[in-house]
């Protein structure tokens, strides 16, 4: 199996939901601890259009995705990738990075002047991915209140 047998592409509004949902059923827990998606959030995230939902497909499964989410601000349109995942046995195949190339082209196709993504520095194989492919370590602070 190679990079090339993976074909990545965004999710159109007329996609049947249901495959979504079990993809992400498998995906979700292998990225964080929330709860997968339902149907209605995919669809709503597909709908959106500041919203691109990304997924890389092998042998007609989903084994991967991205969300870029775009919004302007008066300093310009910003650009953020997020929630990126791969499963596990299809990690290594460069599937990550595909995913993350189609999502700074649709970015710059929509006239972001730069993406912004984080990861924690546990994530060992996420943090050389995204330098490997370009992204420059900001010195800032990111802060966060939970509500
Ligand atoms: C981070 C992640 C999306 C990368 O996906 P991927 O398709 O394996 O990405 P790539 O193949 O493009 O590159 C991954 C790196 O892991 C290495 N790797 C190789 N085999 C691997 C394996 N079986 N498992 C994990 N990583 C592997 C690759 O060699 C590569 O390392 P390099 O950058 O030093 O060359 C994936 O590991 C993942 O889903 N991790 C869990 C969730 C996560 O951390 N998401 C990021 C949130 S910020």
């Amino acid at each position: 199996m190679t990079e090339s047998d993976v074909v990545i592409r965004a999710v159109g509004e007329d996609e049947p939901v249901e495959r979504l949902s079990s993809a992400f059923a498998r995906l979700v827990p292998q990225l964080s601890s929330s709860s997968p998606p339902s149907a209605d959030t995919l669809a709503e995230i597909i709908a959106n259009i500041n919203s691109v939902l990304f997924v890389a497909e092998r042998e007609g499964q989903i084994v991967g995705s991205l969300t870029l989410a775009t919004y302007r601000i008066p300093t310009g349109l910003k650009a953020i990738i997020e929630d990126v995942v791969v499963d596990e046995d299809a990690r290594g195949l460069g599937i990550g990075e595909s995913l993350s190339r189609a999502a700074i082209e649709e970015a710059r196709r929509r006239g972001a002047k730069d993406v912004t993504l984080s990861s924690r520095p546990e994530r060992e194989a996420a943090n050389r991915l995204y330098v490997r492919i370009g992204f420059e370590r900001r010195n800032t602070n990111v802060y966060r209140m939970t509500l």
